[in-house]
């Protein structure tokens, strides 16, 4: 396969990473939430990947409060083009957005996904369970970046998602 770049998202890559999450989820619910969390300002980090001029996959990363104060970060939506997947380039978003989160000093993220895939970066349900959270279960993970604190709480996600 052409070479991938990974980068951060730019003004300029908003229409092709909504048509992109359009195309891989094959609806317009999670590029509506992705457009919402950008309006209210609660998305902290998207990246993505990039195959010549063409944006393939997409990453973003959001501020969870913990009893009210910014304390943790979720994982979610990313998506890969339909025909780019199985290729690696989810993994490389998901190791580039943890090893960027990690830099930046943050502690745990959070994600609610599919549980056969997210465990590959360290993700558990173990890890999710002391939190407080809309979700339960083995498709609602966290993963440990740093030690120390947030380790336990009442988690608040942003209204794009509607809980
Ligand atoms: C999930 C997704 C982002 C993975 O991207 P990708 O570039 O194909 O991922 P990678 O190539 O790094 O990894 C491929 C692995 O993901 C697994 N995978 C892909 N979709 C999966 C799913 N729905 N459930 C579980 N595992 C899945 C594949 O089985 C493959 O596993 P293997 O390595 O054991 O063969 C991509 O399939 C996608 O965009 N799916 C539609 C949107 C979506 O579901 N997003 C995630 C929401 S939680």
């Amino acid at each position: 396969m052409t070479d991938i770049t990974f980068r951060t998202a730019e003004t300029t890559d908003r229409e092709a990473i909504l048509n992109l999450n359009i195309g891989a989820f094959g609806r317009r619910d999670e590029a509506e939430i992705v457009s919402r969390l950008e309006a209210d300002g609660d998305a902290l980090l998207q990246l993505v990947a990039v195959m010549e001029t063409d944006i393939v996959g997409h990453i973003l990363f959001y501020a969870i409060r913990i009893d009210g104060r910014i304390g943790a970060v979720g994982l979610g939506p990313m998506s890969v083009n339909p025909w780019a997947q199985r290729a690696g380039i989810g993994s490389g978003l998901v190791h580039y957005g943890l090893r960027h989160l990690q830099d930046g000093g943050v502690s745990l993220v959070f994600v609610l996904g599919h549980e056969t895939y997210y465990p590959r970066f360290g993700f558990s349900e173990v890890a999710a369970a002391p939190f407080v959270a809309p979700w339960k279960g083995p498709q609602f993970m966290a993963v440990r970046l740093r030690h120390g604190p947030p380790t336990s709480g009442r988690l608040q996600f942003p209204t794009a998602f509607g809980v």
